[in-house]
């Protein structure tokens, strides 16, 4: 790795700072190699701050940037390093890398690409993996996005520099009717990832939004997943999931337009915090490499990541409208017009195993959907 890369690498790692000299000893470099460094991170928009006597400190920057995410996906790799085990000890458990993703230090820049502008980066994806030469666990990122696409039809609100957005290739290797749970997996990424950089709870309204709670205590959505199927042209089967995410980073109520405003929310306003959208990206797909590598043909896999699902699951027990097919509109349970779409009124009774909605009507009948949308009843 150039010195560059290692200093960002250091800085990335370190909460306090570091001094010059430290760094170079580290690095085996002279300390002006480390000035250079640090002169041409600034030059990229590395906010890097420095006082005398204590050294340099990476603060937070909304650059966009892969080697960003990828310093903090190795910084997440080794905190998550298990334990050697003493003597006849348990196996480690969790294993990078795994079903051909590269995990190993220095490997991840290469499958992340950051665009600075793109109509969507699921099409982006979709169109590179048409013409073949992308792996599972490539990630497209891109600052804003033109065209951005929301589920069943709609569009998907990108204002550069306010929000992430990235797609995420995936190899199935199970049958597509197992299509909701990978979508559910992708929700629970999102949610240990949103945690895990805010400290707050995330919460999932089926099957795919991500919600926070505003200071009212209401929750608003703050995020949504789309997972698209890619047909390879010539054999008709689908040969790869792309799994799109959005979610709100920064940005108040006056950035978001009229029609979502006051269901929407971003996860700085939710939580009083700033957020780094590199540490962001890196701790969803960092989580999303272990969801995709499970086994969704194993009965207690599919059981253990449903009881997760159902712990951020905001709808059990609630009263619900279910959109049989709300195809179209303008947003979750609005027309064109913004006015209500006609929903039926259910209470939903559980997440099934495959990830369904299991709901009971107001006659006591019950029905499981697997597709469709649903409005939280006040
Ligand atoms: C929804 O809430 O309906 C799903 C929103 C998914 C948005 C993301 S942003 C990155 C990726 N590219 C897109 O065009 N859409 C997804």
């Amino acid at each position: 790795m150039a010195v560059r890369d290692d200093v960002l690498q250091i800085l990335s790692e370190r909460e306090t700072a570091v001094s010059g000299e430290e760094m170079a000893q580290m690095l085996s470099v002279s300390r002006a190699a480390v000035w250079k460094a640090i002169n041409s991170l600034r030059g990229e928009g590395y906010n890097i701050s420095a006082a005398t006597n204590r050294g340099y400190q990476l603060c937070e920057s909304n650059v966009l940037s892969a080697r960003m995410i990828a310093a903090h996906m190795r910084s997440i790799s080794e905190r998550r390093l298990p334990e050697p085990p003493a003597g006849d000890g348990e196996p480690p458990h969790f294993v990078h890398g795994a079903h051909g993703v590269p995990g190993v230090h220095g490997e991840e820049d290469s499958r992340l690409q950051v665009l600075g502008s793109v109509d969507s980066t699921n099409e982006e994806l979709k169109r590179q993996a048409a013409l073949g030469g992308v792996e599972a666990g490539a990630v497209v990122l891109a600052d804003e996005q033109t065209a951005g696409k929301g589920r069943l039809g709609r569009g998907f609100h990108s204002p550069g520099s306010l929000g992430l957005y990235m797609s995420y290739l995936m190899k199935p290797r199970c049958d597509l009717s197992r299509a909701l749970l990978i979508t559910a997996g992708a929700a629970v990424a999102c949610a240990r990832a949103v945690r895990s950089v805010t400290g707050k709870p995330a919460a999932v309204k089926w099957v795919n939004d991500i919600y926070m709670k505003s200071a009212a205590d209401e929750y608003r959505k703050a995020g949504g997943i789309l997972t698209e199927a890619v047909t390879n042209f010539e054999s008709g089967h689908i040969d790869s999931v792309i799994i799109g995410i959005g979610i709100n980073c920064t940005g108040v109520e006056d950035d978001l337009p009229e029609d979502i405003r006051g269901r929407a929310i971003s996860l700085a306003s939710s939580t009083g915090k700033n957020v780094d959208r590199n540490r962001l990206a890196a701790e969803i797909i960092k989580e999303l490499d272990e969801i995709t590598a499970l086994d969704y043909d194993d009965e207690p896999v599919r059981r253990t990541l449903i009881d997760e699902y159902k712990k951020y699951s905001v709808v059990t027990g609630r009263d619900v409208l279910i959109h049989k097919n709300a195809y179209g509109g303008a947003g979750p349970g609005l027309d064109d017009g913004g006015d209500p779409l006609p929903g039926i009124a259910a209470r939903v009774l559980d997440i099934t195993a495959d990830g369904g909605l299991h709901v009971a009507y107001p006659d006591g009948a019950e029905e499981i959907f697997t597709t469709g949308e649903i409005t939280l009843r006040i």
